[in-house]
């Protein structure tokens, strides 16, 4: 399947909004906590795949504002645990010299083993990555945009100094191209408060297929339809 991706027309962002774990988990009889453990197993081989294709930035959406509040204290210290470990795994050690994470959203109000592993993980210098791992955690679009406002009014931004520039510099993706393609696995057919302002031209491709399943053929699947796509950019 890699052999029919234009290489010289890849997507240099692509985000993922991680969906299905629980029915995925549900389906086989297991826990959800053993459904987001597939998930998380699945987004390294994801990852690896992007620096294998040379995909240069990668964003999922792991946990939303809302999801974190609203599921139950065990499921959320499960997700956080698999959090822990896939940055330990993957950032920590250095065993991804040619990966840099950066997080998307407020997780300084997650408990402290959890901040301080993400701290550690973020804090490696990594020069020249061949990949940005993007991680949204605690992330909302709506919540992105606050922030930046408040940012914007805090440094006393002159109101004619305000422009699409200057907005995307207060995001979370500041310096980083917006994605080409972003991509939903889990049958459900919305971005769900995702990369809201950043997903304006974004090409959108849904997917029936659950996150733990949706491997590197499906990934090298959605690149082929993107590359079919014609962007037009509203020209
Ligand atoms: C959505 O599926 C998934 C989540 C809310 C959690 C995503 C977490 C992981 C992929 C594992 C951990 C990885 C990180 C980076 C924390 P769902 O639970 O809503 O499944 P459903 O739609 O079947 O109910």
């Amino acid at each position: 399947m890699t052999s029919k991706i234009d290489s010289g027309n890849l997507p240099q962002h692509i985000a993922i909004i991680m969906d299905g774990n629980r029915r995925w988990a549900a389906a086989r009889g297991l826990t959800a906590g053993d459904g987001h453990k597939a998930g998380a197993k699945n987004l390294e081989v994801i990852m690896n795949h992007c620096l294998d294709l040379g995909v240069k930035h990668l964003t999922v959406y792991a946990l939303s504002t809302e999801n974190w509040q609203k599921r139950s204290p065990e499921e959320v210290k499960g997700i956080f645990d698999l959090l822990v470990w896939l940055v330990k795994n993957n950032f920590q050690k250095y065993a991804h010299a040619d990966i840099r994470l950066n997080i998307l959203g407020n997780f300084t109000v997650f408990p402290d083993y959890v901040t301080q592993a993400i701290n550690q993980a973020v804090s490696v210098k990594v020069k020249n990555p061949k990949l940005i791992m993007n991680i949204a955690l605690n992330y909302g679009g709506r919540d992105e945009l606050i922030t930046a406002v408040k940012k914007i009014i805090k440094a006393k931004t002159p109101s004619d100094q305000i422009n699409e520039d200057l907005i995307s510099q207060y995001l979370y993706t500041a310096g980083q191209p917006e994605p080409e393609l972003i991509i939903r696995p889990g049958g459900e057919v919305r971005l769900s408060n995702f990369l809201l302002w950043q997903s304006s031209y974004s090409e959108l491709y849904f997917s029936d297929i659950l996150w733990p399943d949706f491997g590197p053929e499906q990934l090298d699947q959605a690149i082929i339809w993107y590359q079919q796509r014609q962007r037009r950019l509203g020209k």
